[in-house]
């Protein structure tokens, strides 16, 4: 059977995509950035994943205001990277799993899980930008990506305890699924960060600290965590870290397991508006 061997978190800045596409990196800026993930690079040269569940925002791109998913699991054997206004990313086109995808809706939506299906998706920086932190800038991908987007953008959003219940249910189906795959789950967005308004620019280095280590030890307890306390805290954006509650889900503790192994963690600002944080659990 399938089985998930890690978790990766990571936000998703989109100007961390446009430095890779633009050849900055080198730049004085962006090096603390790209330095936390050379690790991550290494360990999945190593880890060699054979799908990856990727748990991921649209930022009204694919998704417009004209129809608005709470959740939803793409299905397709391909998803292009999406034109957000300069011109779609100069990265490989994201190759599905069409087959695990639809035995995770099916498992998840028996599961009393509402989940929209997704059979033409074009994917923004929300998910390309993750894919190029922890593989570079390689011709192709180097396996399948089913993703998974989380609606973060629009109120209502999903609660953090709904997120962390719904990455048990992921969880389930995937080893529930007859084929001896690899999987990792990953959770992206966040950290804190706040765009518009009076309070843009808002960075909150204590609430981001906490939430990663609570995230490790008291994810039960992190998932209970309202909305406001986020907005609060970590900005309007801040919100995009309920996300990361799907992948903690998924993990073997939240099962009976053992705790997970924290393999990597990271932590910087600035980069544009946004803390990057960065986390890598594996299973035991
Ligand atoms: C920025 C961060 C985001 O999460 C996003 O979706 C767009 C912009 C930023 O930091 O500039
Ligand atoms: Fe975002």
């Amino acid at each position: 059977m399938a089985r998930i061997t890690a978790s990766v978190y990571t936000s998703h800045v989109p100007a961390v995509g446009a430095a890779l596409d633009l050849g900055k990196t080198g730049e004085a800026y962006w090096q603390p950035v790209f330095k936390g993930y050379e690790f991550s690079k290494q360990w999945e040269q190593e880890q060699k994943p054979d799908v990856i569940f990727l748990v991921f925002n649209d930022h009204a791109t694919a998704f417009s205001l004209d129809f608005i998913p709470t959740f939803a699991i793409g299905t397709a054997a391909e998803f292009i990277p999406a034109d957000e206004g300069w011109g779609p990313r100069p990265v490989p086109k994201v190759i599905g799993h069409p087959k695990l995808a639809a035995h995770i809706a099916q498992s998840v939506i028996q599961d009393d899980f509402d989940l929209t299906i997704v059979n033409k998706m074009d994917v923004d920086h929300g998910l390309t930008v993750p894919l190029s932190l922890m593989f570079g800038q390689p011709q192709a991908w180097p396996c399948p990506v089913i993703p998974f987007a989380v609606n973060v953008v629009q109120y209502p959003v999903p609660s953090g305890r709904r997120c962390f219940m719904l990455g048990k249910a992921v969880r389930k189906a995937i080893y529930s699924y007859d084929e001896p795959l690899n999987v990792q789950v990953w959770g992206t967005g966040g950290m804190s960060h706040q765009l518009q308004g009076p309070r843009a620019g808002l960075i909150n280095k204590e609430f981001d600290t906490k939430f990663l280590d609570r995230l490790i030890d008291d994810p039960e307890g992190l998932a209970g965590m309202p909305h406001i306390d986020y907005v609060r805290e970590a900005g309007s954006e801040g919100i995009e870290l309920v996300m990361w509650l799907i992948a903690r889900g998924a993990m073997g503790d939240t099962d009976g397991g053992k705790k997970p192994t924290v393999r990597h963690r990271f932590y910087h600002v600035p980069a544009s508006n946004t803390a990057v944080g960065h986390l890598i659990l594996e299973n035991n």
